[in-house]
């Protein structure tokens, strides 16, 4: 994992073990207040359930290792590149929202992807989030139902092919 800096001034770094805990905040903040348009109340408590118990989410973000988004000296998103291609956790903070933190969230991923050699990302999409990623030429592969302490949740797995020309020529120097 490289740190980077993109032109909006923002940071990305790998997540120090200290700051876990903020992640889990960020985590719980972004789906409670960021996806109300498309999940009611009762499927946002369901979601934000998987981080209720500290200790396990810990020990997922240890193991999987996100990068957090620095933005004015704060964490304002924060996301991973899992070695199989899936990008499992991608949250912006309410209070960053709408100042490209998720736009270059992905454009750090895809670097990551090309330095490791893969052609495809692919990750499991709120409907929320949705429309983001498929202006970032990702493609619905699958709906899905999620099923989170009895309580669905409606879902998609998108996928980008990093080899196509566009994608190629929207990366960075
Ligand atoms: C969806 C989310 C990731 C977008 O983050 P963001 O930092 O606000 O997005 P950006 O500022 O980089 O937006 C980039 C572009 O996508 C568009 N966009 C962002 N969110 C959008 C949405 N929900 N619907 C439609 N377009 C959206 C922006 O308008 C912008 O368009 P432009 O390039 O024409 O200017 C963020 O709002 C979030 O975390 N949402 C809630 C949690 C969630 O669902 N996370 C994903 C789990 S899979």
């Amino acid at each position: 994992m490289f740190a980077g800096r993109n032109c909006n001034h923002i940071e990305f770094r790998p997540c120090q073990g200290d700051e876990i805990n903020l992640l889990r905040e960020l985590f719980v903040a972004a789906v409670m207040e960021l996806t109300g348009g498309e999940y009611s109340l009762e499927q946002r408590r369901a979601w934000v359930s998987s981080a209720a118990d500290k200790v396990e989410f810990c020990a997922r973000m240890e193991a999987q290792q996100p990068f957090v988004a620095m933005l004015q000296d704060r964490i304002a998103g924060y996301a991973d590149l899992q070695p199989d291609g899936l990008i499992d956790h991608f949250y912006v903070a309410p209070w960053a929202k709408g100042q490209r933190v998720a736009s270059g969230m992905l454009q750090h991923i895809e670097k990551l992807a090309h330095s490791q050699g893969m052609t495809t990302i692919h990750a499991l999409v709120s409907l929320t989030a949705e429309p983001f990623f498929l202006r970032k030429n990702f493609v619905v592969v699958e709906r899905r139902i999620a099923t989170r302490a009895g309580v669905t949740l409606p879902h998609a797995l998108l996928q980008k092919d990093l080899t196509l020309k566009s994608t190629r020529e929207s990366l960075p120097g």
